[in-house]
């Protein structure tokens, strides 16, 4: 898997430029593969997804849902905000339906469906002039420099969720992060709605949670890595795992660096990896590479998979 991916990584970032460079009209299908639906994950799946893509001017957005199922309305924020369909902007009822972004700016779109939109089905978006000169900087590169302990918040603003665009967000999230022992990851997530299962790596592959190494349910779960080699995150909830929760990372032996802890203030310690402290993660959310980092880097990772199918 760390090979492939690492291919796939090169595939994309070539693609990435030469696709930023000479593409005038990118098409971006809303949701992926999951098209335009009420989310498992509620809203923060179309955020998540919305985040993993620019949107420039003269991009069309296709909205791919089945007709009579689903409806797709461009509103105001203030409609997008409520969840209020009494006059949308604009409504299409067809699907698959496109919206062509010819203006700079905030766009905002709502099922009206009975309760839809307050399940989540809302996306809102930026579009952004074209860059002139594309510099194609998805560069992920991991720092070779000693340092202290980290804590990385999974999936960070987002937390963990059932991403929208499948499995490969979390591997997006984790492409280029050095794993050290002594680093900590934190999970977050609304308590009752998920779980983080730590599992072996066939459990991982087949998404069989019947047997699992241990099972976190109170949000934030801090894990300390305290020992080389992989590990293998999902959810024992219902096709949480098939839907694409899960993650798998790389613990490295402890680098070389001082012990001055410069980016977070977690101890070290021996303590197992279920230390569940109820540790405000807040001071660690300041990390938003899912949106211009490895998130862009989501969308042509997807777009260079597709090569393969
Ligand atoms: C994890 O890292 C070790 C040491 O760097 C390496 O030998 C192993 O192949 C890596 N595993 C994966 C799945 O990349
Ligand atoms: C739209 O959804 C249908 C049914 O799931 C699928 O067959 C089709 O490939 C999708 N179209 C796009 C552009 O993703
Ligand atoms: C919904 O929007 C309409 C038109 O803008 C407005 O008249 C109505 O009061 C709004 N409803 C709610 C509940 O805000
Ligand atoms: C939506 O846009 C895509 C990509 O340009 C195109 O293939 C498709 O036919 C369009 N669909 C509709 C309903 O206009
Ligand atoms: C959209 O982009 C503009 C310019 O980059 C920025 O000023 C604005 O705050 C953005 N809006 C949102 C909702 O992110
Ligand atoms: C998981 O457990 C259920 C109920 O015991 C069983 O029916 C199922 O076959 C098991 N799945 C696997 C993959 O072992
Ligand atoms: C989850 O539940 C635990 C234990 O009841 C509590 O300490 C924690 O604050 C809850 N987390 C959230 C995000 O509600
Ligand atoms: C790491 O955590 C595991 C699982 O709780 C525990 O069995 C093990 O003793 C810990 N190792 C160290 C070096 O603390
Ligand atoms: C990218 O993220 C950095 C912080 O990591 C932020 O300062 C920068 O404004 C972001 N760029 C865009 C285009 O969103």
């Amino acid at each position: 898997m760390g090979s492939e991916l690492k291919y796939l990584a090169v595939l994309a970032i070539t693609l990435a430029a030469l696709l930023h460079s000479t593409a005038a009209q990118e098409t971006h299908v809303v949701g992926d593969k999951f098209g335009w639906l009420v989310p498992p994950g509620g809203h923060y799946a179309y955020e998540v997804w919305a985040a993993g893509h620019k949107f420039s001017i003269g991009d069309i957005l296709e909205f791919n849902f089945t007709t009579g199922d689903q409806d797709v309305a461009k509103v105001t924020k203030q409609a997008f905000d409520s969840c209020n369909s009494t006059s949308p902007i604009e409504l299409k009822t067809t699907g698959p339906a496109n919206f062509t972004l010819d203006t700079i700016g905030e766009y905002y779109f709502i099922g009206t469906k009975d309760r839809h939109c307050e399940l989540g089905q809302k996306l809102a978006i930026n579009v952004t002039a074209h860059s002139g000169s594309p510099t194609p900087s998805p560069s992920p590169k991991p720092s070779p420099t000693p340092r202290g302990p980290v804590t990385y918040v999974v999936g960070d603003q987002f937390g963990w969720i059932v991403p929208p665009g499948g499995e490969l967000a979390y591997s997006a999230w984790a492409y280029g992060k050095t794993f050290y022992v002594g680093d900590t990851l934190v999970f977050n997530f609304v308590n009752g709605t998920q779980d983080v299962a730590v599992v072996t790596k066939a459990a991982f592959d087949n998404c069989n949670t019947n047997s699992t190494v241990a099972v976190f349910t109170n949000s934030p779960v801090n894990i300390i890595l305290n020992t080389t080699g992989e590990l293998y995150f999902t959810s024992t909830y219902d096709r949480h795992c098939e839907l694409g929760q899960k993650l798998a990372i790389n613990v490295t032996a402890k680098s070389t660096g001082t012990a001055t802890s410069l980016s977070s203030p977690t101890t070290p310690s021996s303590h197992a990896p279920s230390a569940q402290s109820p540790a405000a993660p807040g001071p660690y959310n300041s990390a938003p590479s899912m949106i211009n980092g490895s998130g862009y880097f989501v969308s042509f990772l997807l777009v260079a998979l597709s090569f393969f199918h």
